[in-house]
This record gives C-alpha cells, structure tokens and sequence, in this order.
C-alpha cells in the first residue's frame, strides 16, 4: 500500500454514522472515496456524500455512494481532500486540477477538514512548488493580470492538458497561474486575492484545515491545527 492509500484509509475512519462527508478530488481523494464505499458496504454506515468535482461526484456514483447536490446544502459534517502544498502554518494550495469553487465552497462550510498528504506536499512557503492558481471570468482576465502584476505577480493562463487553447473549469473559468515574491505574506496574498475583482476563487487556503494527516514511510502523523 502506498502513503497516499494509507492516509486515505486512515481518514476513512474518522467517518461516523449519520454524517455528511464532503469528497474531495485528486489521486488522494480517490482512495479516501473507494475505502468509504468500502464501509459503507460492509458496515452498513448511513452517510450522506457531497463531491468537490464532477469527477470525484462520478467516482462516487460508480461505487454506489448516496450523493447531495450542493444546491441543497447548508453545512456538512466532514470534508476530506488533497493538496499540492502544505506550509508549516498549515496554509494550504490547492487547485492544480482547476476546479477550486467547490473545493473552498467544502472546506469553508463543514466542521472539519481533513487534509490528506505525502511527504511530497510539505514546503517551507505556499507557492514553492506550483504557482497559485487563480480562477478569473473570461472576460476578466487581462484585468485581473494587471491588477496581481501591480502586486507583484508575474504568470499567465492555464494552456488544456492537450495543448490545444486555455484551460477552462467545470463551470467556464479561466485558470491564471500566477507567481508572487514567496516574501509577501500568505494571509495578505489570501485578503488581497479575494479582493481582486473578476477574480473568481483562487488556490490558497489560508486558516481553513482542522487536521493535516501525513504519510510518511508508512506512518501516519496527524498535525492538528
Ligand atoms: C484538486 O484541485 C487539488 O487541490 C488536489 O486536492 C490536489 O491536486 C491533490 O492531488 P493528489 O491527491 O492527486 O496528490
């Protein structure tokens, strides 16, 4: 098994009767879903799931999970995902797969978040290993370019994985993948993003995990926040 399955398998068991878990998205989450499935089957667990991502909500589907539509929600018990990077404050990025709306929407409404790393995800600062990204509407983005370069900030628009035009989200955004002076606060970044017209959500989580759930060599540490 590897670190990222044992922590998947580790967080699964935090999941309770009667709760609303929240699924996130990534190779992680992937685990986390398939070994609650697993539970749900085999101990008859009465759980409600809400998903991150078309994709993790389609995973969900396949393995037979009882799925709410976001709609309908107004707070959920427990949301469980990946990051791409984990500062020592705990200070999260997250949204290489582009869809962050949901992904913030999760991690702001339930009670507790779980985070779910490998060794590979812990930097000394957000935005040491990927650039953050920055969802913008269409229209926005030369504006939004130009208001985060007088910050600083220096990056372009997500390319498709196929290399054939722009990035675009489930729900029509762009992806600007900006990279700011790793001297500039992580909370002043976070205030001075979500204060940047047309920007849509962007990939830091700042003060939003309750527990960090490390694998590392096949131990798991729980970093509590
Ligand atoms: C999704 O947008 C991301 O925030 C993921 O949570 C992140 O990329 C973690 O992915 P892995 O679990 O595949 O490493």
């Amino acid at each position: 098994m590897n670190d990222k399955e044992l922590v998947a398998q580790h967080a699964a068991k935090r999941v309770k009767n009667g709760m609303t878990v929240g699924l996130g998205t990534g190779s992680t989450a992937d685990y986390f879903i398939v070994e609650l499935a697993r539970r749900q089957t085999e101990e008859n667990l009465a759980i409600t799931c809400v998903s991150s991502s078309i994709v993790s909500m389609l995973k969900a589907q396949e393995l037979g999970l009882p799925l709410l539509a976001i709609e309908h929600l107004s707070r959920l018990d427990l949301y469980v995902d990946g990051a791409d990077e984990v500062a020592p404050d705990n200070s999260l990025l997250k949204g290489q797969g582009a869809d962050l709306v949901r992904e913030k929407l999760l991690a702001k409404a339930c009670d507790q978040f779980i985070v779910l790393i490998d060794q590979t995800k812990i930097v000394d600062h957000i935005g040491a290993h990927f650039p953050i990204p920055i969802e913008v509407m269409p229209f926005a983005w030369q504006l939004v370019q130009q208001s985060l370069k007088q910050l600083g900030g220096q990056g372009f628009l997500r390319q498709n994985s196929q290399g054939s035009g722009l990035a675009v989200s489930s729900y029509g955004s762009l992806v600007l993948d900006m990279r700011f002076d790793p001297k500039l606060e992580i909370a002043e970044l976070d205030s001075l993003l979500n204060a940047t017209p047309g920007v849509v959500e962007h990939g830091i989580f700042y003060g939003l995990a309750s527990t960090v759930l490390l694998a590392d060599n096949g131990v798991v540490k729980e970093i509590t926040v």
